[in-house]
């Protein structure tokens, strides 16, 4: 099925970022010295594959930043790893300092808005055997971490985020068990790592803000969640993710921005969760891609966007302003993505008629890359990487992001099949 949107004339405004996203482990490869790295080694996991060299983007990134820029984007995403940094406790690392750093400088090179991502999901293994994010030390360990960073990159940085969906960190590591440390149904745990990751943005912020000019906020997984009739509020996985949103959106009203990320959304029935995907036991799953639902086995829903941004400006009063950090789809039809960022980038445009603060839209990804439990299959990608070669090797739907970054509108009509 083929929907035409008409009459698109709206352009988004002046200064708009647009751009793409990576996160650290994801791409750089041999992160050997993090909790993620032993996870996808150990037996017994979920996870399919482990990382490797993945797009060894830590010897490509420039290239990578200037295809970016060729593209036509003005933002792009990225990670700092802390295991690099802070490799054991207390020692800090000048020489990945200046790595990151030269990553920075090259941004700004290109007219590319670096937005830096201080923490995404990866621990180094001493935090890790400190007890990790229920450990009582986690939040000052991690403010010390931000302090120095930003006291290295902090003129460099763009817009900073502290922590990427610290709101899904404690429920999927100690109750559903699906990433590192593994553990399973232990709800005080999963508690105590929430309780320490609000404080840890608590405390990261004002430390990342002592080095910086950029905007300080939070990166949070906010899917469309939809309440039917007859749905009881229930205690399913997103429900507490969402309450655990609610606090970290209560702590954004003292931020300086609010990211936003969606692929999503998810029906709550009377029978509780019921949209396609809403069962992480989906790493086990065939996961074969549908018209229905991508290659995650999420329901194909690109207006979920619309919803999140909007949860998000009214939960803070309407006063901190939105940023897209994460939105794509899993996919190997990139007329799909192209049709997916069409509709989503949509509702970005009718978000700001309605006047709310959006101030740009980062796509996820920039490259394909690991997908966690779910290694390589999943294909997010603007541009797929040849995993042997590493040569890069753009799709249609990078030039087509490109072109909507430089008209600064949508065309007029796009497929959606
Ligand atoms: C995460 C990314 C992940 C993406 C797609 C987000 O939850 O921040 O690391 O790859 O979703 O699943």
């Amino acid at each position: 099925m083929w929907k035409t949107a008409v009459d698109m004339a709206a352009a988004f405004p002046d200064g708009f970022l647009f751009g793409a996203a990576v996160g650290a482990h994801q791409v750089e490869g041999g992160n050997t010295n993090t909790d993620w790295w032993w996870w996808e080694h150990r037996e017994g996991t979920s996870c399919v594959e482990p990382s490797g060299d993945a797009c060894d983007f830590y010897h490509h990134s420039h290239d990578d930043i200037a295809m970016l820029a060729r593209f036509g984007l003005n933002a792009f995403r990225f990670g700092i790893e802390w295991a690099r940094i802070e490799p054991a406790e207390g020692e800090f690392s000048t020489a990945q300092l200046d790595h990151y750093r030269r990553m920075l400088a090259a941004c700004h090179e290109h007219g590319v808005t670096p937005i830096l991502t201080f923490h995404h999901f990866t621990l180094p293994m001493w935090v890790h055997e400190l007890g990790g994010f229920a450990g009582s030390r986690f939040p000052r360990l991690f403010e010390r971490y931000c302090e120095r960073a930003a006291r290295s990159l902090g003129e460099l940085i763009g817009y900073a985020c502290t922590i990427n969906e610290p709101q899904g960190l404690g429920w999927s590591g100690y109750v559903l068990g699906v990433n590192p440390p593994g553990v399973k149904h232990d709800e005080r745990a999963a508690r105590r790592a929430a309780d320490n990751l609000l404080e840890a943005h608590r405390l990261a912020s004002p430390a990342i803000k002592a080095h910086t000019k950029a905007p300080v906020g939070v990166t949070l997984a906010i899917p469309d969640l939809q309440y039917e009739d007859g749905a009881k509020p229930g205690r399913s996985g997103f429900e507490v993710e969402s309450e655990i949103n609610d606090q970290f959106l209560e702590l954004a009203r003292s931020d300086d921005f609010i990211g936003v990320q969606t692929y999503t959304r998810i029906r709550i029935g009377p029978e509780g969760p019921r949209s396609p995907g809403s069962e992480w036991s989906a790493v086990s799953r065939d996961l074969a891609e549908t018209d229905e639902v991508t290659q995650m086995g999420y329901e194909y829903y690109p207006r979920a966007l619309g919803g999140a941004i909007r949860r998000a400006w009214k939960s803070t009063g309407g006063r901190i302003p939105i940023l897209v950090t994460e939105n794509g789809i899993a996919t190997t039809r990139d007329e799909r993505r192209i049709a997916f960022m069409a509709e989503a980038m949509d509702e970005v445009l009718d978000c700001l008629a309605e006047g709310i603060d959006v101030r740009g839209y980062i796509h996820w990804s920039l490259l394909d890359n690991f997908e966690w439990a779910f290694g390589y299959m999943p294909r997010f990608g603007l541009v797929a990487v040849d995993r042997q070669t590493f040569a890069r090797h753009p799709k249609p739907s990078a030039r087509w992001l490109g072109e909507v970054a430089r008209s600064r509108s949508l065309p007029t009509a796009w497929g959606a099949p």
